[in-house]
């Protein structure tokens, strides 16, 4: 090992106390509302079986080796995502440069987690309708009007997403690492236990098979040059790959761990739950005459009729968005701490001043898409709304240039003694599978639907 890995190694301050701790923590940053919101309505937006295949194909081909890439960058460099690539990158090519990728995520992290938190609210929001009786025996239009006049007002879902930045903030200020281990231990069981009792509900809704084909059937003259880059962006956002994230956790990682088998296990949970939420939505929508493509209300119009229409579906809906509640925090959480220690490290500001100023910054640029659901719903520019804006530059253009930076890097300018250090050959296939993937198929791969989207492949 080098001398300065060794050193950046004894300088270390925390771990996870456990394989499975890192293993939690990364499974909290990726199930979240990505796996539960934003894939089925991008499935049901791009026309189901081809997105869901393409979905799956990017998730095990380009986000597998990314995922592995941020760890192993993560835990070499022991730092936030921009020290950590200007001192590999230094080590490596004598150049800093490399800082900029780090840079970019930082900024992405804002950018995602501004809109997160007003989806997140509206989940809490949720809890709180659920156990009102609001839902019960409640037809698709009363669904609908109740979701609109959530998501349409502005100061209670303001007052929402400032609740759960609060939280969140709050539990950045306290240091990451055991609270987040047992909240997911046992949110993460919860969320398919009830994921199982509602797809229980799918299957007796008459239309069942019909979810399944829409879900599975590849019926790729409709999917779009757009759709094969929506379902590139979902790959990243939902497996939190991209922007550094991961990275920041990878550096708590203690170096005994295997990179490839935690990645392996974290990426079949995360793809587990977003089919088995897809598997639950679709049967819903067509057994009640809802259209697929509804967009980013689906999963609030669709799931509160079978809790309406099931026994004990008051007290399962309200777990169910207590659950998503949680599963949304420990995302954000992730989302915000690497530029929290960002400016720990660089400024030498102090954990809570971090948290504070970060987690402000993001509150107040929520508000945004606070009024873009709202008042300023038909204010549009480019794609959309701000909030399609603030979306598709996030997920469809960053995390696919910052994932396709980082994959680069490791595969390419980090020498192979450096990576085959931190992934240990000797475990068997593992690396030179990955090593093969991360410098051949994902990267062609991320940048042939880029340009494929602009129009100029
Ligand atoms: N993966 C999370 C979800 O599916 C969201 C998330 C957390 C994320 N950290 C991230 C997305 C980093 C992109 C990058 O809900």
């Amino acid at each position: 090992m080098s001398e300065r890995a060794a050193e950046r190694r004894r300088s270390l301050h925390g771990e996870w106390t456990s394989r499975l701790g890192f293993i939690l923590a990364l499974a909290g940053s990726a199930v979240g509302l990505g796996n539960i919101w934003r894939f089925p309505y991008l499935a049901g937006e791009n026309g189901g079986g081809a997105f869901v295949l393409l979905y799956l194909l990017f998730v095990f081909g380009i986000g597998l080796p990314i995922m592995m890439s941020e760890v192993l960058v993560g835990r070499r460099g022991r730092r936030n995502p921009v020290t950590t690539m200007r001192l590999l990158g230094e080590e490596e090519t004598g150049k800093s440069a490399w800082r900029f990728v780090g840079g970019l995520g930082v900024v992405t992290g804002f950018l995602i987690l501004s809109f997160y938190s007003v989806i997140a609210g509206w989940t809490v929001a949720y809890v709180f309708e659920s156990a009102s009786g609001a839902f019960r025996n409640a037809g698709a239009e009363t669904v609908e009007s109740i979701f609109q006049s959530i998501s349409g007002n502005e100061l209670a879902t303001g007052a929402w997403h400032t609740l759960f930045m609060v939280v969140t903030i709050g539990v950045v200020v306290l240091g990451v690492e055991q609270g987040l281990e047992r909240a997911v231990r046992f949110m993460m069981p919860l969320l398919i236990a009830l994921l199982l009792v509602l797809l229980g509900y799918a299957m007796t809704s008459g239309s069942f098979i019909e979810g399944v084909v829409f879900l599975f059937e590849p019926r790729f003259d409709e999917l779009t040059a757009e759709g094969a880059l929506d379902a590139l962006g979902q790959a990243f956002f939902s497996l939190s790959v991209g922007m550094g994230a991961v990275m920041m956790y990878g550096a708590y990682l203690s170096e005994k761990e295997s990179i490839p088998r935690s990645c392996a296990w974290v990426v079949a949970m995360d793809t587990s739950v977003a089919l088995l939420a897809g598997l639950v939505i679709f049967p819903i929508v067509f057994a009640n005459g809802l259209d697929p493509a509804a967009g980013p209300g689906l999963v609030f119009q669709s799931l509160p009729l079978a809790f309406g229409q099931m026994a004990g579906g008051v007290v399962f809906a309200v777990l169910f968005f207590i659950v998503l509640m949680f599963a949304a925090w420990t995302s954000a959480i992730s989302l915000m701490e690497p530029a929290v220690a960002y400016f720990m490290e660089t400024r030498g500001w102090t954990r809570p001043k971090a948290a504070l100023l970060v987690g402000v910054t993001i509150w107040l640029l929520g508000f945004l898409t606070v009024m873009s659901f709202g008042a300023w719903s038909d204010v549009t520019f480019w794609n959309g709304t701000w909030f399609d804006n603030i979306d598709y530059l996030s997920n469809n253009v960053f995390l696919p240039l910052g994932g396709l930076a980082i994959v680069v890097f490791a595969g390419w300018v980090m020498a192979r003694n450096s990576t085959a250090e931190e992934l240990d050959p000797s475990a068997g296939r593992g690396y030179r599978i990955w090593r093969w993937t991360a410098r051949y198929v994902a990267p062609i791969a991320v940048a042939l639907v880029l340009l494929n989207a602009v129009g100029i492949f």
